[in-house]
């Protein structure tokens, strides 16, 4: 395939948009993507934190960071902010990485669904699954054109079996993650646009400072590996993913997660 034959140092070229890029694992998948000459797409709500992660992107002194403060949650704001970013680029973004995501009340105490606001789950499917629809929506007709494209949606072991550290909201949006790269992958593969998905375990980011030591050292002892997971180990696996050195994998969901599920 042509995605086979490109001999190029790795993501030359590439115009990557990563969601949830300020922070944790995205921050990581950013300056990855970044490192191996990208032009990235660093999105997220918490401005801050874009700078952070653009000023990283900046010392690194490989690639170029792209500041997109928008909600992953509002169609608008997606569609309007992306349409924009391609026209300053020159080209659409041709990859994506799905990273945005919240876990609310993720401090290792139980949260039952009876307990649980409606408010707050409809935010969670926003987020973790609408959000993604969102981008996949207002990138896909370009992809298709240009008969080339890289979707990578963000998952979770939490999405496959019992979590006691998340809520059903959590773990229902990250189950849907599979089903949809699935079908995506289905759909869009003809069109030469892989779509995978990743499911970590339990990742050394803010979200999991949270759970707390007692519930991170029982997430530990259950990890065949015997510790937390790091970002850039996530990020690795996303570059791998959208890399020619995966040209024949679509569908997938891929656990990084140190044999937690298996
Ligand atoms: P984090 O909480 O450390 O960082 C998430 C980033 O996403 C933040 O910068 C936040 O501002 C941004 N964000 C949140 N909602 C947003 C929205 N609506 N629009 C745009 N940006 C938004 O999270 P972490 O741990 O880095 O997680 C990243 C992804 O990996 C999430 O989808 C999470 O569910 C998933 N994951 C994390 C695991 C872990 O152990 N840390 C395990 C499995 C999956």
């Amino acid at each position: 395939t042509p995605e086979a034959l490109d001999t190029r140092p790795s993501h030359a070229g590439r115009h990557v948009l990563v969601t949830g890029a300020g922070n944790g694992i995205g921050r990581a998948i950013a300056l990855g993507f970044a490192r191996r000459g990208a032009v990235v797409g660093v999105a997220d709500m918490n401005a801050e934190a874009i700078a952070e992660t653009s000023a990283l992107i900046a010392q690194a002194g490989f690639g170029r960071a792209v500041p997109l403060p928008l909600d992953v949650a509002d169609w608008d704001a997606v569609e309007g902010t992306l349409a924009k970013a391609g026209r300053d680029l020159g080209a659409p973004f041709d990859t994506v990485i799905n990273n945005a995501g919240i876990s609310p009340k993720h401090d290792g105490k139980p949260h039952g669904v009876w307990q649980m606001d409606p408010a707050e789950w409809r935010r969670v499917v926003d987020v973790n699954l609408n959000g993604s629809f969102n981008t996949i929506r207002a990138l896909t007709p370009a992809m298709r054109e240009a008969g080339r494209g890289w979707i990578v949606n963000m998952s979770s072991v939490a999405g496959k079996t019992h979590s006691p550290i998340v809520a059903s909201h959590y773990a229902a949006t990250k189950s849907a993650i599979v089903g949809f790269t699935i079908h995506l992958a289905a759909e869009l593969g003809p069109f030469g646009i892989r779509v995978n998905a990743l499911a970590p375990g339990r990742i050394e980011t803010p979200m999991v400072a949270g759970a707390g030591k007692v519930a991170n050292d029982e997430q530990i002892r259950l990890t065949p590996m015997a510790r937390l997971g790091q970002p850039a180990e996530v990020a690795d696996t996303a570059l791998w993913l959208t890399s020619s050195e995966s040209s024949f994998v679509t569908g997938q969901t891929i656990d990084v997660a140190g044999g937690l599920y298996m």
